[in-house]
């Protein structure tokens, strides 16, 4: 099946100039959205580890389908004010201001083994915050999966020395 068929681009969304690459046309067809996460298994093979981690939104679209398929755990990492528990905070610099994200500070036991997914690899901030988190946490971070991959962003650069892996490319 060929996945980029799959997604729709919609031109200047959410600003002039950005070609948004559209992944509801992907989820709503039942096969491809089966497919994906198939897939996204296959690239994890027989790689040891013990949980699935997720940036909120989209990460929880393919980051749940995938802990179920694989018999693990997810453990989401969400936008500041949402997780009810103990958190661990990682900031980030915009081009203007600063986001963050938060992680409970029980959801990962010094030295379990991790894989991180989202539907995006655009500039790695997103990822690379949540390989902090983890980090932060005596996690090891083992693998990141993504559905699609803008190469021309350079976010593989930013996430040096881990094991990325996507399933469709832009370049
Ligand atoms: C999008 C996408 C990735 C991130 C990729 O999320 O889902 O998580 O951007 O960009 P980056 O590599 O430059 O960090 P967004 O922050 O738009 O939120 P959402 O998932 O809630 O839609
Ligand atoms: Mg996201």
């Amino acid at each position: 099946m060929n996945l980029k068929d799959k997604i729709r681009i919609i031109p200047d969304f959410p600003e002039k100039g950005i070609r948004f690459k559209d992944i509801t046309t992907l989820l709503k067809d039942g096969e491809a959205f089966r497919y994906t996460i198939d897939k996204l298994a296959e690239e994890i093979g027989n790689k040891e580890f013990d949980l699935i981690v997720g940036p909120e939104s989209r990460g929880f679209i393919i980051g749940t389908p995938l802990a179920y398929a694989t018999k693990k755990g997810f453990v989401p990492v969400r936008k500041p004010g949402k997780l009810p528990s103990e958190t661990i905070k990682y900031e980030y610099e915009l081009e203007y201001g600063s986001d963050a994200l938060e992680m409970h500070k029980d959801a990962i036991k010094p030295g379990q083994k991790v894989i991180i997914t989202d539907d995006l690899l655009a500039t790695g901030g997103t990822l690379l915050s949540t390989v902090k988190l983890i980090e932060q946490l005596g996690g090891e971070v083992v693998g990141i999966l993504c559905l699609i991959e803008l190469t021309y962003l350079n976010g593989r650069e930013l996430l040096k020395g881990y094991d990325v892996k996507s399933l469709i490319k832009y370049e």
